[in-house]
């Protein structure tokens, strides 16, 4: 194994390489004045080129659902309508505003038709907010699509990259999106702790327009455009004390990133993907997503063969071999009929010695519960892929 700890091919936390490791441990720096700003400045250049935005882009120091929660409370008011998927259903409830659910079934995308007919029957929605990368299922949504049909309706765009932001591409203008959230711990290969978000100027204008006052203090996004300490961000940017030690290992991941090139990286992730697609397949696994042009590059699903020991299958991955893939099985979505496993290709281990390795000890543990395999095959049809495209 690479490392004597449990090797994380969940999604998320992920692996973080040595050297964001290492600039971890040097010496801490204060949150504010010279040195400081000129890490946070260019840790945001760096979010904004990944971003392909013009827009904002703040730090919180909080997980992914920071970045959520502050998104829906600073922009959505009482009463507003908002159409969601289930996850963001409860943020939207808690400030008060008026979910309106997509019936996205598990492990299928967003029908972007669905959006539209809701908007037309439904007078006076103010936001649509819904995941870009369904962590939970292994499914990308067509945001895109989504993106246009809210531009040509006029409302407010809100998306979770969380799992996404490093390992597929946002094109945020282009794409008509107000507002990104995202987290440090996923395909942005730190520890959690930290959430990227960029806010455009008209939800900025939205948010200063308020009928009633943001009721939150600490996820108030005005108070991230202009600190009061600093309104300039001249020497202070933030308007509490961030984590410069996660900020630090930002800027540091990100700079991996900008030195592969953007397109490189999420070529990288794609790669990986099909890799461990075929290889999962070609072991006689079944994906839980069918349509494969929805299929997430940076995490995929598996659907547990009837019949077999799904516990010691887990087990033997995480107690014999020291690797960690997705839903143990006391962390089953619920509702689902059959069981699944998730296996993470994300930031570093979008790679092909961490596909291939995670493919050969799943392959291991399925023949220890009695599922046979021919032998190697799962390897053999990734490692195709990767010959293929490199
Ligand atoms: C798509 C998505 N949204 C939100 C979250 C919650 O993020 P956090 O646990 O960082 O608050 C997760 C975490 O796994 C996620 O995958």
């Amino acid at each position: 194994m690479l490392h004597k700890e449990k090797f994380l091919l969940i999604p998320g936390p992920t692996e973080v390489s040595p050297d964001v490791l290492a600039v971890m441990g040097a010496p801490l720096m204060a949150h504010y004045m010279d040195d400081f700003m000129k890490l946070y400045n260019e840790t945001i250049d760096m979010l904004k080129k990944l971003l392909q935005t013009r827009s904002d882009v703040y730090i919180l120091t909080g997980s992914g659902s920071s970045a959520l929660e502050a998104a829906i409370c600073s922009l959505i008011e009482p009463g507003d309508k908002v159409i969601v998927d289930d996850f963001l259903k409860e943020f939207v409830k808690t400030y008060g505003g008026e979910p309106i659910e997509l019936s996205v079934p598990f492990g299928k995308p967003i029908d972007p038709a669905e959006v539209e007919r809701k908007l037309e029957k439904e007078k006076d929605v103010k936001a649509i907010a819904v995941i870009h990368n369904i962590t939970f299922s292994g499914v990308t949504n067509p945001i895109e699509e989504i993106g246009k049909i809210a531009y040509d309706h006029g409302v407010f765009f809100i998306i979770d990259a969380i799992s996404s932001l490093g390992g597929i591409e946002i094109k945020t203008d282009e794409w008509h999106v107000d507002i990104v959230c995202s987290a440090g711990q996923k395909a942005l290969a730190v520890p959690a702790g930290i959430a990227p978000i960029s806010v455009s100027q008209r939800a900025l204008e939205a948010m200063k327009n308020r009928k009633e006052p943001i009721r939150s203090l600490y996820l108030n996004l005005l108070r991230y455009e202009k600190p009061p300490i600093d309104p300039e961000k001249k020497w202070h940017p933030t308007p509490s004390t961030c984590s410069t030690v996660l900020i630090r290992a930002l800027w540091k991941s990100l700079k991996n990133i900008m030195e592969e090139g953007i397109e490189n990286c999420f070529r990288r992730h794609a790669i990986a993907a099909k890799a461990m697609r075929e290889g999962l397949k070609a072991m006689g696994l079944e994906l839980l997503v069918k349509d494969e042009r929805y299929a997430s590059n940076t995490v995929t699903a598996v659907e547990w063969p009837k019949g077999y020991d799904y516990p010691k299958f887990w087990r033997t991955l995480y107690d014999d071999y020291n690797i960690m893939i997705g839903n143990p099985p006391e962390h089953q979505p619920k509702g689902i009929e059959k069981a699944i496993f998730r296996v993470a290709h994300m930031g570093n281990t979008a790679t092909m010695p961490c596909v291939l390795m995670g493919l050969a000890y799943i392959e291991k543990a399925l023949n220890k519960v009695g599922f046979k395999t021919k032998g190697g095959e799962g390897v053999a049809a990734a490692q195709r892929i990767f010959l293929e495209t490199l």
